[in-house]
């Protein structure tokens, strides 16, 4: 009598298990699009105080990189040890340090440390502060061919972690990150579980990002917007000759890369419009045939999202990049994949920039699902969580590809070769046009 409520609790349990079986296969053939996955939840690290976290690195310069973690002690040591074999650390170098206080926040010391001159195309290996594991890292190709990785508006949650594998199948130089890293959104610790979640990325190739709406942290009078993003993100501002840590450049094999803030002043009497006037000057399509732009707000996108909000800083800097010959243009914030032709002043030109907006890294607002009509300059758009791959392969040829996080594999979804204006003859006329501005 007593074994009867068990075997019917077993019936039970193996007709339950068997229904959810049978509705998961036949659920494959009428494919429903996957759903919003929550925010992760991070265990308390158990790493004692004075060991490295959150450790990434950016590119500081020709031939020198930025390596920045933090430290629960604010006495541990800025230093950086390296070499190329592991283990073997062959150099050293010094770095600086800041830390902040946001309301009842304080954030763990947070340590910049540039090390260099480092060769090309090599692997090093280094150890922050004296302390805690080894980490390695690549260096870029001094030439062309070069891959960049590219997804926008990460976040933190279970579609964040499958982009961020997906990029790690791979094969990248850089990665180029268009704003909206952590979505903190004035949550400190936010700001230290994203570092935590890249790590493992960012720690061995340059992530070079830019700022968006969600790194805006102000408290009137207290803060201003991009005090904890400017601390925990320092990026090669002064090695570019800007003055601000939201728009800076840099060069890396055969390409000369912007990155402009969307969210600090940009009309023509705007010091980043001075700054940028002065970086463009700069660049030799010889030394860099490809020039390549990035910010959060995107100027063509045919998304009910965000529709026209680009508009202004697009009337402002679009006839700038244009006369300098801007061949691709990627930018974040709507949480869709669009791409389009050569546009110019909201028309196909064939030497204007290919737009691309790729919000869709994975953040917990969700997919932008609605559009307007398609325009003429529209090619590809599609809602769904994803990241760019960028592989310049020559002065004339480079290889665009979008892979659609779905059925968590990385499907190649969007792909295009895109010949620079270098190579189709744009830029050689337009030599004259940027000098209009001067
Ligand atoms: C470390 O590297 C240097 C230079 O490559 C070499 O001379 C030295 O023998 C190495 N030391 C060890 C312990 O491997
Ligand atoms: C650049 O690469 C493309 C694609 O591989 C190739 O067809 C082309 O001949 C190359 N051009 C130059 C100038 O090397
Ligand atoms: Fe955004």
């Amino acid at each position: 009598m007593e074994l009867m409520p068990n075997l019917m609790l077993f019936l039970f349990l193996f007709l339950f298990l068997f229904l959810s079986i049978v509705s998961t296969f036949s659920a494959e053939s009428d494919y429903v699009r996957p759903q919003p996955r929550q925010t992760l939840h991070f265990p308390r690290n158990p790493k004692s105080s004075s060991q490295p976290r959150q450790v990434h690195i950016s590119l500081a310069g020709d031939k020198h990189m930025r390596i920045t973690w933090i430290t629960n002690d604010h006495s541990a040591p800025s230093f950086v040890e390296y070499g190329t074999l592991p283990g073997n650390y062959t150099s050293v170098s010094q770095g600086e340090s800041t830390s902040y206080t946001y309301i009842l926040y304080k954030s763990g010391k947070i340590h910049h440390t540039v090390i260099g001159p480092l060769e090309a195309g090599t692997v090093y290996y280094y150890r922050c502060g004296g302390e805690g594991s080894e980490f390695q890292l690549k260096t870029p190709p001094s030439q062309l061919p070069i891959t960049f990785s590219v997804a926008g508006d990460l976040g933190q949650t279970g579609w964040t972690k499958s982009t961020l594998d997906h990029i790690d199948l791979c094969k990248y130089d850089v990665l180029l990150l268009p704003g909206d890293l952590s979505y903190a959104d004035y949550l400190q610790h936010r700001w230290d579980t994203f570092g935590e979640l890249v790590e493992p990325l960012a720690s061995t190739r340059p992530w070079m990002v830019t700022q968006g709406n969600h790194e805006k942290e102000s408290i009137i009078l207290f803060k201003s917007p991009f005090d904890s993003y400017d601390a925990r993100w320092k990026m090669p501002f002064e090695e570019s000759g800007s003055s601000s840590n939201l728009y800076y450049s840099f060069e890396v094999a055969g390409t000369h890369v912007i990155m402009l803030g969307s969210y600090t002043d940009y009309d023509e009497s705007s010091d980043q419009y001075a700054w940028l006037k002065a970086d463009l000057a700069k660049v030799n399509k010889e030394r860099t045939p490809w020039l390549v732009v990035l910010f959060h707000v995107p100027w063509y996108n045919s998304n009910k999202a965000h529709q026209g909000e680009g508009a202004s800083m697009m009337a402002a800097m679009e006839p700038l990049l244009y006369a300098a010959g801007a061949d691709i243009i990627i930018s974040g914030h709507v949480h869709a994949y669009e791409r389009s032709k050569r546009v110019y002043a909201g028309k196909s030109d064939p030497c204007g920039a290919v737009h691309i907006t790729i919000g869709d890294g994975g953040n917990r607002e969700g997919l932008a699902h609605k559009y307007i009509a398609q325009p003429e300059w529209s090619v590809f758009r599609e809602a769904s969580f994803g990241h760019g791959e960028l592989k310049i392969v020559n002065s004339s040829n480079a290889f665009w590809s979008w892979h659609r996080n779905d059925d968590d594999e990385p499907v190649k979804s969007d792909q295009v070769w895109i010949t620079s204006l270098a190579a189709s003859g744009c830029a050689a006329e337009k030599n004259h046009q940027l000098k209009k501005f001067t």
